[in-house]
């Protein structure tokens, strides 16, 4: 059974090439992912198919209204039976990580709520309680961006997506580290070479040198997953 990803957004659009293209695409023709495109201007109910409004209290703006959000939502979850998770893409979201895309490849559907203007009437977070995601602490300009990251993190996880690399533990954050250097011919490139432990052949030497790495690199980097690590040693836990 694929996943079905259905995107609820006012530019559809905007997808299109994406969806077709490198990794989701792939998922698609290979039967492991269906996406669902549908307009929120399409349950629009006005003359003016209006989709938002000015806030009630002043301030700039435009709102994305209740009405075609609830009435958009209740449709598309009735093409399928399967629940669906909602998630609503907004900066005052949790914050997306590796975790949690890992445990959204896990469902049989999810259903994402893009928005533009200055954010969505409370009573949508309140009545349809979508679990609400940001990918960052950087306001765009509406969640269909933040959406195609999400997918894109979910999607390359499913089985048989990436094929040869499939469930590549040594990943970038799977494991809390970040990932080692790489390198490909040529051996040499404008003076530069390429570590001696790469060409030796010598597999656990290779490893070793790889985890160094990625250690040396986190704790650099990535102070905040450095110190994760040390409280899961502290724990008791393996790094
Ligand atoms: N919509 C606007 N900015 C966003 C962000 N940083 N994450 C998710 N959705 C958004």
């Amino acid at each position: 059974m694929s996943l079905r990803i259905d995107i609820l957004t006012l530019f559809p659009d905007m997808f299109a090439p994406f969806l077709a293209t490198s990794i989701p695409g792939r998922a698609a023709e290979k039967g492991k992912v269906d996406y669902h495109l549908t307009n929120f201007r399409d349950f629009a109910t006005d003359a003016h198919l209006s989709v938002d409004d000015k806030p009630f209290g002043g301030g700039p703006g435009m709102v994305m209204m209740c009405q075609t959000v609830f009435d958009t939502v209740e449709a598309v979850e009735k093409l399928d039976p399967r629940p669906a998770r909602r998630i609503l893409l907004t900066p005052q979201g949790r914050r997306f990580d590796q975790t949690m895309a890992e445990d959204f490849a896990k469902d049989e559907r999810l259903l994402l709520i893009a928005g533009r203007y200055e954010g969505f009437d409370q009573r949508i977070v309140d009545g349809l309680k979508p679990v609400e995601l940001s990918i960052g602490d950087y306001v765009l300009s509406g969640g269909e961006l933040a959406a195609m990251v999400v997918i894109d993190a979910i999607v390359r996880l499913l089985p048989g997506v990436l094929g040869a690399l499939d469930g590549a533990a040594d990943e970038t954050f799977s494991d809390g580290l970040i990932e080692h250097p790489q390198y490909t011919r040529p051996r040499e490139f404008r003076g530069m070479s390429v570590p001696d432990v790469l060409l030796s052949g010598n597999h656990a030497a290779i490893a070793k040198w790889r985890l160094e790495q990625r250690r040396a690199r986190t704790k650099d980097r990535r102070p905040d997953l450095w110190q994760a690590q040390d409280k899961k040693i502290a724990d008791g836990e393996s790094a």
